[in-house]
């Protein structure tokens, strides 16, 4: 180990000052170089959880030992420059992800489902084909002509790419026959062939090289020149549309063969099977082809043929019920434990990560892994169970020094799975979980039933307190342009901002001169105008990011979505939350009546609404915005709005169905009959709840009635 690779074991306060220079040394040029690999584009050297780590060193030291402060500090720098960036597009229909199964009973269990939500349907058949390790891109084609294409962004809003997506050989610029409205969605990527001739000749022109042929396609469609797209080779495969005048298809097998017959390259391994067996070895045929492809592939999408199954089955927030990628197995390798550092998240949660002797595992080198928290690290899971026995049944610890099995799956944080004991030196001793914050110094304690150990310290924390502001602008909650994570945590190491609210008050703090940040290395005149522009943008802000931003532990975007809807608006949100109580009350009680509302999320908005500092902070914001009010999902159907239960036996469709469908149409499904109740719904052998609903008035209708009443009969 070199003198430095030891010095950063050392802490902060445990560093001379000869150690602290040559630590901000070491720091300025890490930083220095992960800043140049990440702004060259798509060839970050290292997470930014890894970077952010060492920025704060660098802060905590430079604070202890103010006069080494170098006149390069990377406090200085702002990092990421506000790119001008592409222009956006609102896709028509959402794009949409795969969830994912990874063996054969997860695939299996998928075909269950897909069954019971149907309702015994008989055969089913589905379609295999590779899953292409790419970037999604979705082209518009009106009458004929490509309109324009855009990447998928955050699912509602992408990226114009269209004037890159034309250099592309296999997009067609003009179809014929094609229906007046017709949006192709497939994948775009780099052929091995063409990543490493692209590599080879970067390096000869001693430029920057690419990771993986994904990132190459990444880097080169997003390309703003789009001369440069057009000298880097991509290819495009279409395996899905959007928006359509009129239907391909009947089913998935011949829509993919019409996209075929208008020009698009479609996979060659694309098949229907009737059987699940048979759709397995299929996935294995695909596996033992997948090194001669000559292209990446991550795993095999599985989608039921019959696309009238398909609407039927629709989908959850995110993710379609007729479809699942069954991912290739992880990769794996084993690596040097140089040590464990802990960080702390936005709700405190003290997170182990692993730095590693860099390792290159499925084409990325990884340096950084999760260790989850102190009970992975002892061997033991969330019930107690031993995760990694011994020989003797007993857990095998993870230790500093120790010889550790990594893994990739797909996009997720790598991870370390299991430990050599053979190669572990006999001087280690057990990993000790830090019980305080390494951030703030405040106790950090685990609470009964959680695995993860948190710091008590808030606010106060500064750890806390610039992940909670990196969340508040990251993409799905405020996403302001020319703010991100990186320069908020400069706003904060600078006292500027500490809070959200602070956002919303720069421009009047230092929004005439400009001279501060204007003179701060990647701001100039115009990215400091438009920040202040950026940030007067977001001032409207939708109900159900503005619930997702204020990082509430257990809301994510989803449940924010699911909050929005129920509510409405922040003041009836607001109110409700203020009200309610944990577990008693009416507004406790119709907090969790929302369909995937539980008690643990209920709980964790109540106590964030009556904690007196973050209560505080929370009206501090909204001071500064106007909340726009949830849409509700289709106000035009007939039941938007109502409340709906259903009872009896459904004939023609099952209970998970009718209840998605109504959802879909603005309804709210309850489980019981109350005054609340607009319709009851009562197939044959309704009991006490057709009973209950006829004293209360309230409208009954039979299966077909509900159907006619929805325009689905
Ligand atoms: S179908 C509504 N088919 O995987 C479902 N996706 O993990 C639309 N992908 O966002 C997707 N190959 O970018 C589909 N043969 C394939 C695919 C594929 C790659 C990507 C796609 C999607 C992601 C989800």
């Amino acid at each position: 180990m070199s003198a430095d690779t030891s010095l950063d074991q050392v802490s902060v306060d445990a560093l001379t000052r000869d150690q602290a220079e040559a630590e901000l040394a070491r720091l300025a040029d890490l930083l220095a170089q992960a800043n140049a690999a990440y702004h060259t584009n798509d060839a970050p050297v290292m997470d930014d959880a890894g970077y952010d780590a060492l920025k704060r060193r660098n802060a905590a030291i430079e604070a202890r030992f103010p006069n080494l402060k170098r006149a390069d500090s990377p406090s200085e720098q702002v990092g990421a420059k506000p790119s001008d960036g592409f222009g956006k597009i609102t896709h028509a229909v959402r794009m949409m992800s795969l969830s994912n199964g990874f063996d054969d009973a997860d695939i299996h269990e998928f075909d269950a489902s897909v069954r019971k939500y149907l309702g015994a349907p008989g055969e089913i058949a589905y379609t295999a084909e590779p899953k292409i390790d790419g970037l999604s891109l979705s082209l518009r084609y009106e009458r004929g002509e490509l309109i324009h294409a855009a990447t998928r962004g955050d699912g509602a809003v992408g990226e114009n790419v269209t004037a890159n997506a034309r250099t592309i050989a296999s997009i067609p610029q003009h179809i014929d026959g094609a229906p007046d409205i017709l949006e192709v969605r497939g994948e775009v990527y780099m052929t091995h062939a063409d990543f490493a001739a692209l590599n080879a000749r970067h390096t000869e022109r001693g430029g920057k090289t690419f990771a993986n042929p994904r990132n190459a396609a990444a880097g080169s469609l997003r390309q703003l020149d789009p001369e440069i797209t057009r000298a880097r080779p991509l290819a495009f495969f279409a395996y899905a549309w959007g928006e359509l005048s009129e239907p391909l298809a009947e089913t998935q097998m011949e829509a993919i063969e019409r996209l075929a017959a208008f020009g698009f390259a479609t996979n060659p391994l694309t098949k229907r099977f009737t059987e699940i067996d048979a759709l397995l070895a299929h996935y294995r045929e695909i596996e033992t082809a997948r090194a001669t492809l000559g292209y990446d592939i991550d795993g095999v999408v599985y989608k039921v043929d019959r696309l009238d199954l398909q609407r039927r089955l629709g989908f959850r927030s995110t993710t379609p019920r007729w479809a699942i990628a069954h991912k290739f197995p992880a990769e794996l390798a084993w690596t040097h434990l140089e040590a464990i550092d802990i960080q702390v998240g936005r709700t405190g949660a003290l997170s182990p990560v692993a730095r590693l002797s860099p390792v290159t595992v499925g084409g990325v080198v990884v340096s950084n892994a999760t260790l989850h928290n102190e009970d992975y690290i002892a061997g033991y899971g969330s019930k107690g169970e031993v995760i990694r026995p011994d020989e003797e049944g007993q857990p095998k610890d993870i230790r500093v020094g120790d010889w550790v099995q990594v893994y990739r799956a797909g996009d997720v944080i790598p991870k370390v799975a299991d430990v050599d004991l053979a190669r572990r030196k006999s001087d280690t001793l057990p990993y000790s979980f830090p019980t305080t914050c390494p951030q703030c110094g405040s106790d950090a304690i685990r609470e009964e039933g959680d695995a993860v150990r948190r710091c008590t310290g808030g606010m106060i924390c500064p750890a806390q307190a610039v992940e909670k502001l990196k969340h508040f602008v990251s993409r799905g909650a405020f996403d302001i342009e020319g703010l991100g994570a990186k320069q908020v945590e400069q706003f904060y190491l600078d006292g500027w901002v500490r809070e959200p609210a602070d956002i919303f008050t720069l421009r009047a703090r230092f929004g005439s001169g400009l001279q501060q940040l204007k003179n701060r290395e990647g701001w100039g005149d115009k990215s400091a105008a438009n920040l202040f522009e950026a940030i007067d943008e977001k001032r409207n802000i939708p109900l159900s990011k503005l619930i997702f931003a204020l990082g509430i532990r257990h809301v994510g975007e989803n449940s924010a979505t699911l909050l929005a809807t129920s509510y409405g608006s922040w003041e009836a949100f607001e109110r409700a939350m203020t009200q309610a109580e944990i577990g008693s009350g009416t507004a406790w009680a119709e907090l969790l009546d929302i369909d995937g509302v539980g008690e643990v999320m209920a709980g964790s908005l109540v106590a964030a609404f009556h904690q007196e500092g973050e209560r505080a902070s929370i009206d501090r914001l909204v001071a500064h915005l106007t909340v726009e009010d949830a849409a509700r999902p289709k106000a035009d159907s007939p039941v938007s709005g109502k409340t709906v239960v259903f009872t009896g036996t459904l004939e023609k469709m099952t209970r998970a169905e009718a209840k998605a469908r109504a959802e879909s149409l603005g309804a709210k499904v309850a489980g019981s009959v109350s005054k609340k109740t607009d319709l009851l719904v009562a197939g044959p052998g309704a009991g006490s709840k057709e009973k209950k609903a006829t004293e209360l008035g309230i409208e009954i209708l039979d299966e077909d009635g509900w159907l006619a009443l929805i325009g689905d009969a």
